[in-house]
């Protein structure tokens, strides 16, 4: 029996995937919408925070601020909560409505940055917020996903370490992965690289983030890419990226929910169509094992990528490379 469910975070199913045209390829995907908040961020989330408390680097009296439209922000206010803990969540005027309503809820206080950066997104305007508040208040821990190592160290002492420990056989030969903040793959290349040396890890990015290089250009999905580069990622083993398009995405994202029964959010189906793209162009003339990362739950797609209406204006979008070798 557990005595508060936000203790159940990790050990999450792990499931076979069969794609009759690539029979080498025996993928296994993680399922981290079985997280107590629905999405891989629990593991970040609870990590950073146990470790701040146990090492002083947080207090009773701190506050919790960090900049999240999505799963991190509904997680944090979840974590900081079951410690009693105070947590400004900085959000913007495109966060989805079922996003802010679970971290109102949940007892965070919320920033809403309505102002448009240079680029026409809101990060840098979210970032610089908190850095106009960091300096007006001592109280303040800023969790800074995109630099602080405790984000990579979650997944690299939970997610890498299952995802090396139920590898059939315990031989992981490939690994994807989508990146938006880099702690996921950060950690769990680390991990994986650790214990299997010639596993490739292979990143899967959207047409439009800047993490890898593209050009930038408006992205409708959230949780996967970024209009920055984020530090932490320097830190990371990463072999091979895999570029896809939001209509890739969307049409993955069906096809998981048709085929397997599978109701998953954008980065699983970016995950699953980059899959799908990578292992197209390579000759694999043995079986394999692919473990991948389903990040998120569909609930919180319903108005978007689950919605006929909405799918209509994202139009194909192939003009940029579409794997970039490491
Ligand atoms: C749905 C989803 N997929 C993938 C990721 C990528 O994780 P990371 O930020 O660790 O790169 C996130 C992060 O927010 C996410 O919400």
């Amino acid at each position: 029996m557990l005595s508060n469910i936000l203790n159940k975070v990790g050990n999450t199913p792990l499931v076979s995937l069969k794609i009759e045209s690539l029979p080498n390829i025996k993928v296994f995907a993680k399922l981290e919408f079985y997280n107590p908040t629905g999405s891989v961020k629990d593991r970040a989330a609870c990590y950073i925070l146990n470790r701040g408390l146990n090492e002083g680097i947080i207090n009773k009296n701190s506050v919790i601020i960090e900049s999240s439209s999505g799963n991190f922000g509904v997680a944090l206010s979840a974590y900081a909560k079951l410690h009693g803990l105070r947590f400004i969540c900085v959000i913007d005027k495109n966060t989805l409505p079922v996003n802010e309503m679970l971290i109102k809820l949940q007892g965070a206080e919320i920033i809403k940055i309505t102002e448009p950066d240079e680029y026409g997104g809101y990060l840098l305007n979210r970032i610089n917020k908190i850095k106009t508040l960091l300096k007006e208040r001592q109280d303040l821990y800023w969790v800074n996903q995109y630099e602080n190592p405790l984000n990579a160290q979650a997944y690299y002492s939970s997610l890498g370490k299952e995802i090396c420990l139920e590898a059939p056989g315990q031989k992981v030969e490939y690994v994807f992965m989508g990146v938006s903040s880099g702690g996921t793959i950060t950690g769990v290349s680390r991990r994986v690289k650790k214990e299997n040396p010639n596993a490739k890890i292979i990143a899967v990015d959207i047409y439009g983030s800047v993490i890898f290089g593209g050009k930038a250009k408006k992205r409708y999905i959230p949780g996967i890419g970024s209009s920055m580069t984020p530090t932490i990622l320097d830190e990371a083993f990463i072999d091979d990226v895999v570029m896809v398009s939001e209509y890739e995405t969307i049409i993955a994202c069906k096809k998981l929910l048709e085929k397997y029964s599978l109701y998953a959010g954008g980065s699983s189906g970016s995950v699953y169509a980059g899959i799908n793209k990578y292992f197209k162009e390579l000759n694999i003339d043995h079986p394999v094992n692919v473990m991948c990362v389903f990040a998120d739950r569909g609930e919180r797609y319903i108005e978007t990528i689950f919605n006929e209406k909405w799918c209509e204006r994202i139009k194909p979008y192939t003009e940029d490379a579409a794997i970039i070798h490491g």
